[in-house]
């Protein structure tokens, strides 16, 4: 295949998989009855109903406003949709209902808005290269992965919404009965010193967010690490322990805020007549000793320092799940192999967790099991720039937004994860109380 051919052919492959992760997100609104759609799961989160039509103003704003430069859509819309929100510090939204249009109106500017869009682009003669502001391929990857991380915060916000107010799939996979499983104690395993790489190289044709470049080489001084994330068996006696009242566990903001929340077990875990539960997507169940558990940052910390130890630095994280034996690093924990259904729990397979030790052939070169997949993992770095960061900038705040010390790294990915953000140079990011996320963590001893 010539060149242009090839580039005509990657071209069809991103529009196949930007019509495709519209489907994703489809799918999901399909879970909101009606009558729930305006309700709001999160309190520091807006409405449910603002993300059905900030998509769509997500994609006409950078692809036919700033990178093509079209008119509005909607003169009004095109901002209203424009960003979700993060408040740092109290300063909850307060809207009500009542100030968001219609499900009709907002349904209306959403078909003018694909229709248009597929128009633009699917139309090639019609739109030179030229007139491109900013590289197609990664303009419409930007549009593509930001509708699949949405797919996936908005199952967080999901998850948070009551039972009776959501719509179980008829594929659903009903949560199993916990078996009587193996004993819950963490093992660890060495994982001698050497060098972990971060980020990737600028350049290179795969598509990265900002915060994933440049590529770094960091040192690795030698260290222990549970080979399994920490399950809710293990974390269930943290919390029958008394972890939750020591405030020796807890930093002074962490220890505050379970004060004022009175937050006393992981969110998505409640109790009846003494005895514990997990909340899932579609269903409760009795709690799941051998699931990870899903935390905030400080729990993951408090947990960590209850047992003596913390949790991995990004470096480390990246030393034990893509480096070997032999100081060659993989592209995947398992390998070099693209991400298959049996090497873990991601891209949309299920609802909720598995057990920890599900996916061995997922298993890192050191031992390391479900290093992606089943849930992200804590790590104990800020999110940071790497030295030659660089905004996009058609998405100047993207990633530097959020450079405030206040957010921490997570890596690896969650059953809700989508596929092309399995690479090993992804990041995500979230303030250490926010407990909503499917964030797992496994600790390390230095
Ligand atoms: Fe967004």
């Amino acid at each position: 295949m010539n060149s242009t051919a090839t580039q005509l052919d990657n071209r069809q492959q991103l529009l196949a998989r930007w019509v495709e992760s519209r489907s994703v997100t489809d799918d999901l609104f399909c879970r909101v009855r009606t009558d729930a759609l305006y309700d709001r799961p999160i309190a520091e989160r807006h409405r449910i109903v603002f993300y059905i039509g900030h998509l769509e103003a997500f994609d006409w704003n950078l692809i036919a406003g700033q990178t093509l430069g079209r008119g509005p859509a909607h003169q009004e819309y095109d901002r209203l949709f424009a960003f979700g929100i993060d408040p740092v510090g109290g300063g909850l939204p307060t809207d009500q209902p009542a100030d968001w249009p219609r499900l009709a109106e907002i349904a209306a500017y959403n078909r003018r808005v694909r229709a248009e869009l597929d128009r633009i682009l699917c139309d090639d003669s019609k739109v030179p290269a030229s007139h491109w502001q900013y590289p197609r391929d990664v303009v419409l990857n930007v549009a593509i992965e930001h509708r699949l991380m949405h797919a996936e915060t908005l199952a967080y916000m999901l998850d948070q919404l009551p039972l009776d107010r959501k719509i179980t799939p008829p594929d659903y996979r009903p949560i199993a009965s916990p078996q009587p499983g193996p004993p819950t104690v963490a093992r660890m395993i060495d994982i001698p010193a050497g060098t972990a790489t971060l980020g990737m190289p600028r350049g290179r044709s795969s598509f990265g967010w900002d915060n994933e470049f440049e590529e770094q080489s960091v040192e690795v001084p030698g260290f222990a690490i549970d080979i399994h994330k920490v399950t809710n068996g293990q974390f269930l006696k943290f919390v029958r322990e008394g972890g939750y009242h020591e405030p020796s566990f807890w930093s002074d903001s962490a220890w505050a805020w379970i004060k004022e929340q009175n937050i006393r077990h992981p969110r998505f875990w409640y109790e009846r007549q003494g005895r514990w539960f997990y909340q899932g997507m579609f269903e409760a169940a009795s709690l799941p000793l051998d699931w990870p558990v899903y935390v905030s940052h400080a729990e993951a910390t408090a947990y960590a320092r209850f047992g003596g130890k913390s949790l991995p630095t990004e470096a480390q994280f990246h030393r034990a799940a893509y480096g070997t034996p032999e100081g060659r690093e993989q592209t995947y924990p398992w390998g070099d192999a693209l991400p298959e259904v049996e090497h873990g729990n991601f891209d949309f397979q299920r609802w909720d967790p598995v057990a920890v030790g599900s996916n061995p052939t997922g298993r890192s070169a050191f031992g390391v099991e479900e290093a992606l997949g089943n849930g992200w993992e804590w790590t104990s770095s800020v999110f940071a720039p790497f030295p030659g960061f660089e905004p996009f900038p058609f998405y100047p705040g993207y990633s530097a937004n959020f450079f405030d010390g206040k957010h921490y790294v997570m890596k690896g990915a969650s059953p809700r994860t989508a596929a092309c953000m399995l690479r090993r140079s992804f990041r995500n990011w979230f303030q250490p109380h926010y407990p909503f996320v499917y964030a797992s963590f496994r600790c390390v001893s230095n």
